[in-house]
């Protein structure tokens, strides 16, 4: 049960409205991607300062594929980019970064680029930011069910701890908060198990737009609710 008032442990974001943000400006929707991840690492701060332990990002979805090859190449090329640039600072300031979704549809360079990056900042103590790219929660249930399979396990041995051990998700906890930018109200296939108690909070805010200070609005949103977990209120 959690009271009122405590900080988020663990928080998702859908990062929507870059398209939106671009075409209004007579851009290309790739410039909104873009112009999307140039105040990444302010939110971080801002997370990091109110005391949230993860950040889970969704950048890149099992649906994303689909989109026109330019932008689905503009954003195998932001997160290229984001990699090069970005690891560095993330890296000084403790930040352990993980990948989660499917390897084995993105370019090789890029994939072992990832991984160096998962590699060089697994023994660090700060936040924990996961990057959700190639990332659908039907394939990734699929999948561990698969590998539960492989592995022989019994029926009677597969519970709720089982399952989420074998998540892209096994070394971070549940959500408590799931912040949706761009005014939309989907979980468009992110965290499907592990949202299953998750506080949702969408905000008309286009994500290129969104900073520090709406952080800040969406954690008092948040520390304002009570969580229930499908009890009843508690007394006193
Ligand atoms: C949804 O907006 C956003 C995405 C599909 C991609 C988000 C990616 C980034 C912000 C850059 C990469 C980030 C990292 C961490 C590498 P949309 O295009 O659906 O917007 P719309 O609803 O306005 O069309």
């Amino acid at each position: 049960m959690n009271k009122p008032g405590a900080a988020p442990r663990h928080v998702a974001v859908i990062m929507d409205g870059n398209g939106r943000w671009a075409e209004a400006r007579g851009r290309p929707r790739v410039e909104g991607h873009r112009a999307g991840l140039d105040s990444l690492q302010d939110i971080l701060q801002a997370f990091g300062e109110r005391g949230v332990e993860y950040v889970t990002l969704y950048a890149f979805s099992t649906e994303n594929w689909a989109r026109p090859l330019d932008e689905v190449e503009g954003l195998m090329d932001l997160l290229a980019d984001a990699i090069e640039r970005q690891t560095g600072t993330l890296h000084a300031r403790g930040v352990r970064i993980l990948h989660l979704g499917r390897m084995d549809r993105l370019d090789e360079k890029l994939a072992r680029s990832i991984e160096r990056t998962v590699a060089l900042t697994k023994e660090n103590t700060g936040l924990t930011l996961s990057v959700a790219f190639d990332y659908g929660g039907r394939d990734e249930l699929l999948e561990a069910i698969k590998e539960i399979v492989r592995q022989g396990h019994k029926p009677e041995d597969i519970d709720e701890h089982l399952i989420s051990r074998y998540l892209y998700t096994a070394q971070v906890p549940d959500p408590d908060f799931l912040i949706r930018t761009g005014g939309e109200m989907r979980l468009s296939n992110f965290l499907l198990w592990q949202a299953a108690y998750t506080e949702f909070y969408s905000t008309k805010v286009l994500w290129p737009d969104f900073g520090p200070a709406d952080v800040h609005s969406a954690l008092d949103a948040y520390t304002a609710r009570e969580r229930r977990f499908g009890t009843v209120a508690s007394e006193a």
